[in-house]
This record gives C-alpha cells, structure tokens and sequence, in this order.
C-alpha cells in the first residue's frame, strides 16, 4: 500500500490517503511537542521507537479484545491503519495524580485515585485542549451518548489490560491519552499509543519514562522511551 497524498498533519504524525478508501498510511515523525504544540523538537529516531511501541501496544489491545485501526507496520516510521471518521475529543484515564489534575485540583503528585479516573478533552490546541463532560460531547453532536458509552467501556478496558502489560514490565501507568473514531458504524480505537500520550514511572524508583523527561527538560527522553520498549520485551530495530 503506499502513501499517495497528505491528508492530515499533527504535531507528531501525518496521515496519507491511500489506493484503497479505508486505509491510511501513518507517518511517525520525529517531531516532539509540548503544551500544545508550543515547543516542538526533533528527537531523531523517536518516530521509528514509536511506530514499533505503538504496534506492540496495538497489537496487544486488539488481542484482548480491543477493536483498533491498526492493521500492520510498513516500515522504520510507517504505520497501515484503517481511516476512522475521527470524534474530536481525547479520553484520558488517571490511576494516580500527574499533569495538569495536579494543577487543576491542587492535589499531591502520585496520589492514587480509588479508581480509574476517566476525563474528557477537546482537542483543540489554539483552546488548550479544554475539558469537557459526556454531556458537551453529546450535546454538541460530536458523538451519540451510545458512541460515548463505548468509548468510556474501551478506554476503561483499555487501561486495565496495559496497567498489567506495564506492572510486569516494572512500570506504573499512571495516566494515559485515547482518541477514537468510526470505522463503517463501529467505535474503534485510533491515532496511536506511545510514551507521548502517556505517563510511566518507573515501578520502584518513580522516574518517568514517558514525555514528561521532554516537558520537563530532564533530558534522556529517548533513552527512557528505549528503555520502556526494552522491558516490555520488543527488540527494537535501531
Ligand atoms: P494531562 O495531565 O496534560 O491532562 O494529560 C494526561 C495524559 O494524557 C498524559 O499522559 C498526556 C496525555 N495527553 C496527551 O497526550 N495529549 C493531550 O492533548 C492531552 C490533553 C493529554
């Protein structure tokens, strides 16, 4: 399949129309973004490491029961994915206190919530990705509350099939970002997973692994990412 003409850029990948309508080649770039697209960096290699985490992630979701876009890697930073009519909004799950609750709620970092803590955002980076309730996203008809109910049922299931993946590899999910869209009338899981849409400490020393080395100007952000590819197992190719 190849990529035939640019459809969409974001911040970290592109997406290209394909020969066949329901498909899209992914590009993961090397591209790097903070607070909305107001920093972006070049971290070489760091397309290739997400293209080979995010189809192991993928892959290991749609095993477990996860309907996923993802069909299969085409190369170093290429990704073939099914074209999903995509809901602008991005559900985000919280095991412990991070990012911007931290801010929001005035809570202690790594406070462990009683349960998954799932919350909604528009993504919208000029507005700051504001946040939003069920009944915004039904009231301004980006999805039914029906399309709504399996998002909230996916990203909850999502999250505990990687909290185990994660906990076996020494590593706390902490909080992590999902978009979704529909593919031929069924809610399917979309864009990607990676260490850019997610927060992963290191289960015994607390250190992040995740793009907040990159937030945070701590440096050794590809080597984390390298690192979390290691323990979860994938021999990466460069
Ligand atoms: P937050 O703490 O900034 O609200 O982010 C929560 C998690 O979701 C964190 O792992 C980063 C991820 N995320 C993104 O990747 N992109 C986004 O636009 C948002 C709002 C969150």
């Amino acid at each position: 399949m190849n990529a035939l003409k640019l459809l969409y850029q974001g911040k970290a990948k592109s997406a290209y129309l394909t020969e066949d309508h329901d498909l899209l080649v992914l590009k993961f770039r090397d591209d790097t973004s903070a607070f909305d697209g107001e920093i972006i960096e070049q971290l070489s290699e760091k397309g290739a490491i997400n293209n080979q985490l995010n189809a192991f992630i993928m892959n290991k979701l749609s095993e477990n029961g996860v309907p996923t876009h993802y069909v299969e890697r085409l190369s170093a930073t290429d990704a073939l994915v099914k074209r999903l009519d995509m809901i602008p909004v991005e559900c985000v799950v919280r095991n412990r206190a991070a990012g911007s609750i931290v801010r929001r709620l005035g809570i202690e970092e790594g406070m462990a919530f009683n349960q998954p803590l799932f919350e909604l955002f528009l993504k919208n980076d000029t507005l700051h990705d504001p946040m939003v309730t069920e009944h915004h996203v039904e009231a301004f008809g980006w999805a039914t509350h029906h399309e709504m109910s399996r998002m909230y049922e996916l990203t909850l299931q999502t999250n505990t099939i990687l909290k185990a993946i994660f906990d076996q590899a020494g590593l706390q999910l902490v909080d992590f970002k999902l978009e979704f869209g529909r593919f031929h009338g069924e809610i399917v899981l979309g864009d990607e997973f990676s260490p850019d849409g997610c927060r992963l400490w290191d289960k015994v020393t607390g250190e992040s692994k995740d793009k907040d080395r990159f937030r945070q100007n701590l440096g050794g952000v590809l080597e984390a990412y390298r690192e979390v590819a290691g323990r979860l197992g994938i021999v990466l190719e460069n």
